[in-house]
């Protein structure tokens, strides 16, 4: 008999299949399709603190235009201010109230102090577990690298004392060495990491010389970062891994595994093939399973990372010299002479 079951920050999932953060999982009803086609736990879409301020600016201005003509709208209702993250944390409940899968809410915050504000009020709203999205893209070039990680590490050691609920953080693949940042977070209790946040960039129209935003959803091949991470951490932290972007099937999920992930996380495969996938993710999965006389997924989990694989080479540097010293018969695939 084949048992799916892992252990995520501390939660104890079906399988290691997690739906990932986007705007597929804000509708009740696919929510709930979601859990039918198997899915493990769902991360609710980020609480943005940018996105409320923006909110509140423009409520302000709207206020302040409409005071102007109706001025007795200002002694009539002196204190009309915008909801902040309310309307977010509604929407939290009636998800948490229609699943029996974990709901993991998702928290990408600007100031210390709002971290800390939103972190309470989102534990409150009853989540299983929350993820930190540290999103952050560096724009000046005056910003050391050591103090965008300083600030990160000290949200972690102001939220440490706060959260009772099991926590993640996604986190971005460009820090000078990941792997030193994840195991500083890792000392401070992190439940979990997620690799990596994918950092949506913008592109140029030629033609209208304009700058343009077009969402892009992951390819199947860009799980490899992941992969290599899980495989570089597995046994190394306390925390669970889990690897995320570019997971398009049960072998992509497998592959993690194998590194020596604890759980995936899905969406671009989800928006390319309906949210029913997942039943055929996990399907793929329990038949290499089977293949291969494995029970459950500490059978196999980890057993290519760099700590079990037999092959000294696999994560150095020296693999990757390797690679371009024999690649002539790619050039030559693609260039005959
Ligand atoms: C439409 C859309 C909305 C997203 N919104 C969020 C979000 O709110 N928070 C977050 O951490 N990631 C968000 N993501 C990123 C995904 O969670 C995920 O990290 C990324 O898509 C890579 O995984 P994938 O290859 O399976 O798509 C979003 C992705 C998409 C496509």
């Amino acid at each position: 008999m084949i048992d799916l079951k892992t252990s995520y920050m501390g939660i104890e999932l079906k399988n290691p299949v997690i739906i990932g953060a986007s705007n597929l999982v804000t509708n009740l009803e696919t929510l709930k399709q979601l859990e039918i086609a198997g899915a493990a736990a769902i991360v609710y879409k980020s609480l943005f603190e940018e996105q409320i301020q923006l909110e509140e600016l423009e409520f302000d201005e709207e206020l302040t235009t409409y005071n102007e003509r109706h001025a007795e709208m200002l002694s009539l209702f002196p204190e009309m201010k915008h909801a902040g993250p309310k309307e977010h944390l509604m929407k939290l409940k009636q998800a948490k109230e229609i699943l029996t899968i974990p709901l993991i809410a998702s928290l990408n915050c600007v100031n210390e102090d709002t971290w800390v504000d939103y972190v309470e009020k989102i534990q409150d709203s009853g989540v299983d577990g929350l993820e930190l999205n540290f999103y952050a893209v560096p724009k000046d070039l005056s910003i050391e690298g050591q103090s965008i990680e300083n600030e990160q590490i000290a949200v972690l050691k102001k939220i440490k004392n706060k959260i009772k609920i099991p926590y993640s953080v996604k986190l971005s693949p460009f820090y000078s060495n990941p792997l030193n940042v994840i195991s500083k977070m890792d000392q401070l209790g992190v439940g979990a990491f997620v690799l990596f946040n994918k950092l949506f960039q913008p592109d140029i129209n030629v033609d209208s010389k304009e700058m343009i935003f077009p969402y892009n959803l992951s390819h199947p091949d860009e799980n490899r970062l992941a992969l290599r991470f899980s495989g570089l951490l597995y046994d190394q932290v306390k925390a669970s891994i889990c690897g995320g972007t570019g997971i398009y099937s049960g072998t992509d999920a497998v592959k993690m595994i194998l590194a020596g992930a604890d759980t995936v996380q899905i969406v671009s495969a989800l928006y390319k093939n309906k949210v029913e996938y997942v039943a055929t993710v996990l399907k793929d999965i329990e038949s290499y399973m089977n293949t291969n006389n494995y029970n459950k997924l500490d059978d196999f989990r980890g057993l290519l990372s760099k700590k079990s694989t037999k092959d000294p080479y696999a994560y150095k540097r020296a693999q990757y010299v390797d690679i371009l010293m024999k690649s002539d018969h790619i050039f030559n695939k693609y260039s005959p002479r």
